[in-house]
């Protein structure tokens, strides 16, 4: 019998929203959120994410109008589905969506679904994404019961809140990975695709990327682009690029 391996690149999206922070500081254009989009994926990025929050304090809806125009690989918008979310997404239509369950006024997801007291909430806003054609993935935490009631939902993938990973990380790497090795066989048994991201950088993403099976998508913005002020953003995206091979 002959088995055929199928080997999985795990793509790099950017997430550009602390480009826009900066630029908000300060009002007008610099930097420039779009012209960074362009040289993120000019530098090798496969997909380039934003998180717009109705508050619009980093990316704003405007934003997401712009790099709709200028985006050549994959457009990632994530966010909490509020009506505005919503509305913005389906007119745009991103080639995904990734729902977060943070409420708007949130510094920062800190946590993922429970796909099981929110499994008909979720059925009801994913298949309006359905509807229009968008790929849907949830945000998870590396939990088997929440990956195995995430395919209920109707989502194509998941993707795992990698905190919890990041913060043992340095204490001991095995344990930290342990529970998201089998909530990610969970997740490939029962046909959903894997994406992860949150506070990934540098130091952790390899071990995180080598470990994972069928790990198709990161999604990293903080650590990359503070990491883009010291050695430019070619370099850095090189970097990051190098570790997923
Ligand atoms: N995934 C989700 C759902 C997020 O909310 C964020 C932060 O906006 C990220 C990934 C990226 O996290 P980080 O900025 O720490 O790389």
């Amino acid at each position: 019998m002959s088995f055929i391996k199928i080997i999985i690149m795990t793509k790099l999206s950017v997430n550009i929203n602390k480009i826009a922070t900066i630029r908000n500081a300060r009002g007008g254009d610099i930097p420039n959120v779009v012209q960074a989009a362009i040289n993120c994926e000019k530098f090798g990025a496969q997909g380039i994410t934003v998180h717009p929050r109705p508050d619009q304090r980093h990316i704003t809806y405007k934003d997401v109008v712009d790099l709709k125009k200028v985006v050549t690989t994959e457009f990632n918008i994530e966010g909490y589905p509020c009506d505005e979310f919503m509305k913005l997404v389906l007119d745009i239509k991103p080639h995904q969506v990734t729902l977060v369950p943070d409420p708007p006024e949130a510094l920062t997801s800190s946590a993922g679904w429970d796909t099981i007291r929110e499994k008909e909430y979720l059925q009801t806003i994913i298949s309006q994404f359905k509807a229009a054609g968008i790929r849907t993935s949830i945000f998870v935490e590396g939990d088997v019961e929440m990956v195995r009631n995430a395919k209920d939902t109707g989502a194509d993938r998941i993707e795992f809140y990698t905190k919890p990973y990041v913060d043992d990380y340095e204490n001991d790497r095995e344990k930290a990975i342990a529970p998201f090795v089998e909530a990610a066989i969970v997740a490939n048994e029962v046909g959903l695709g894997i994406n992860a991201g949150h506070d990934l950088n540098l130091v952790n993403l390899k071990f995180f990327a080598e470990r994972i099976p069928n790990l198709a998508e990161v999604s990293i913005g903080h650590a990359l682009i503070s990491d883009a002020l010291y050695m430019g953003l070619e370099t850095t995206i090189g970097k990051y690029l190098d570790l997923l091979k």
